[in-house]
């Protein structure tokens, strides 16, 4: 059949790619080594947020709220429930060594620190690359009044000091403080380093009510979310950037996001995990001008960080409407 290929042909397509991705990491990423170690200036950040945190009553009073603070670092106001998603409230994507920031720099600024957040019921891990596992802001987010829910085999990575923990595996769901949380598969890896491959790494579907979340976490093209199509989806949170080569196998890009949206029955997207760490391979821009080619602009939301989203009316899912 055309397109199939023996071993040794897969085997040489195989050193083809891996030849292709070295390549595309020499080009865009070999230059800024430096400053990734932190031994170099990087330059401060170059966009300041559009806008700051609702204030906490307006946010709490929300019938349904959500705010994009850069990366995956989202916050959903769900009956009566405030979860905050993948806490990164650091100026470098990566660990620090030694008191010192590594990975890439903030492109755009925070929008708000941790003690300016309100009350945090719920916090909600995907999987533990450093972009979405932060320890300092996870050490400092450990309380009694706080939820972490985590994907497998990832508890001995999360800081003491959670009321409470819950890991969740592919396709269970779990009632945590009134709302449901199931997990899905997307298409990604677990290893915080490289060779802690066992690790979990989750999409979640978050349920309250009529309305339906989902946040994607970090994903590629895949159709796991697809069985959601019939009622539909209120607000998907989806990685729309870091998708040139190596990176296109464990992300999506913009249009392959909006593919997956329309086929979840998403109402709304709202684009993460751009915009946020400087990124040699892309515009800053890039990624956003790319989705509204794609998706109705006016149905997405909190595209650019410090963008929130405010609503005192409940969600009806397709099924419901006339
Ligand atoms: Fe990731």
């Amino acid at each position: 059949m055309a397109g199939e290929v023996d071993g040794s042909g897969a085997i040489a397509l195989g050193m083809g790619r891996i030849l292709d991705d070295a390549r595309a990491l020499a080009t865009h990423w070999r230059p800024l080594v430096g400053e990734w170690l932190g031994v170099r200036r990087a330059p401060g950040p170059v966009r300041a947020p559009v806008g700051s945190l609702p204030d906490r009553d307006a946010w709490e009073a929300a019938g349904f709220g959500a705010f994009w603070f850069g990366q995956a670092t989202t916050m959903f106001r769900m009956g009566g429930v405030t979860v905050l998603t993948d806490p990164h409230f650091g100026e470098r994507s990566g660990v620090s060594v030694g008191g010192r920031g590594t990975g890439r720099v903030r492109s755009t600024a925070l929008p708000a620190g941790i003690a300016d957040l309100p009350p945090v019921d719920v916090v909600l891990l995907s999987h533990a690359h450093m972009d979405h596992w932060e320890k300092a802001s996870l050490e400092r987010l450990a309380r009694r009044e706080t939820v972490a829910v985590i994907p497998r085999r990832t508890r001995r990575l999360l800081p003491r000091g959670f009321g409470g923990v819950v890991e969740i595996d592919w396709d269970q769901a779990r009632e945590v403080e009134g709302l449901e949380i199931l997990a899905v598969r997307p298409r990604h890896w677990g290893a915080r380093y490289v060779w802690d491959i066992h690790r979990g790494y989750n999409a979640y579907v978050l349920r309250e009510g009529s309305r339906r979340v989902v946040f994607a976490g970090d994903t590629a093209e895949t159709d796991a979310f697809d069985w959601l199509g019939g009622d539909g989806v209120d607000v998907a949170a989806m990685g729309i950037g870091n998708y040139y080569r190596p990176w296109d196998r464990v992300h999506a890009t913009p249009e392959q996001v909006a593919a997956m949206a329309a086929r979840m029955g998403a109402q709304r997207l709202m684009p993460i995990h751009h915009s946020t760490f400087r990124d040699p391979s892309e515009h800053i821009d890039e990624p956003l001008e790319r989705l509204a080619r794609v998706w109705d602009p006016s149905r997405i939301v909190c595209a650019r960080v410090g963008e929130s989203l405010l609503e005192s009316v409940e969600w009806v899912p397709a099924t419901a409407r006339d």
